[in-house]
């Protein structure tokens, strides 16, 4: 695969062969997180047939330096996941998968807004409850889109596409996921595997009597203000107020539920 410069992000960063960034123009290089595709083995359908090494490449807090004070200020973090094409047997690389923290004095859990950057992406979003999961909801992402994880959800990301799929995010900066209760149910309520006729959602037996999927293609978050196609860093650096909803969810309340509407999903 040739080098690809990653212009969605609006950062000059190029993609190298094997997954690595290439920080330019002076841009401060972050060294990534590796997730083997070991610690995959409690979320995979079939661990056995995994393949050995790096499954994706999480670089974290990706700034400018003079940005750094404002977004420390505003609480909120820019990071880059890289997850080259692979399989481990039909099912295709994937995230592990986590919940996120219960904002403090709040009914919130903390959402997540993600930017498709290069790639083809399905988001898995589920809602826990008792028996797993009372609700699951599949966003397919294409390059420029944006994906929100609203509160209330757990996710997973997987990479259904041919070409290394790239996902950008912005998110509260110190708040830390739980990856447990994947882990303990090997997984989110569905595996996405390879079918006769293309990818399949098959329930995954751990979550009991399957919840109905609602599958959507990602749709434009106009009540956030995000337009599709605005590169992600420029559109969280320029006016950071524009994405308290990250840090202060319950104070947006109204405009996350306005955006989850907007795509048909009450
Ligand atoms: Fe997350």
């Amino acid at each position: 695969m040739a080098e690809v410069d990653l212009v969605n992000t609006g950062l000059p960063l190029r993609l190298g062969d094997g997954g690595q960034l290439y920080f330019r123009e002076g841009l401060p290089a972050v060294q990534p997180s590796l997730r083997p595709w070991e610690e995959l083995r409690p979320v995979l359908k079939d661990p056995g047939s995994r393949p050995e090494g790096t499954a994706y490449l999480m670089y974290r807090d990706v700034c400018w330096p003079q940005h750094r004070e404002s977004l420390e200020g505003h609480r909120l973090r820019y990071d880059l996941t890289v997850i080259p094409a692979a399989r481990a047997g039909k099912e295709p690389v994937r995230t592990h998968g986590h919940y996120h923290a219960t904002v403090p004095g709040s009914d919130l859990t903390y959402p997540e807004l993600y930017h498709v950057v290069c790639g083809e992406a399905w988001f898995l979003l589920q809602r826990p409850g008792p028996t797993g999961a009372t609700e699951v909801v599949v966003l397919r992402g294409r390059p420029g889109q944006y994906v929100l994880v609203p509160p209330g959800y757990g996710h997973v990301t997987v990479n259904v596409g041919k070409s290394t799929l790239v996902i950008a995010n912005w998110v509260e900066r110190h708040f830390a996921s739980s990856f447990s209760e994947m882990r303990a149910r090997g997984g989110a309520a569905y595996h996405v595997l390879d079918g006769p006729a293309g990818l399949e959602l098959v329930p995954n037996p751990a979550y009991g009597e399957p919840v109905p999927v609602r599958m959507r293609d990602a749709f434009p978050l106009r009540a956030l203000g995000l337009a599709e196609g605005e590169p992600s860093y420029p559109a969280g650096v320029r006016e950071p107020e524009r994405l308290g909803f990250l840090v202060d969810p319950g104070s947006w309340r109204d405009v996350l539920a306005r955006a989850w509407q907007e795509g048909g999903l009450a």
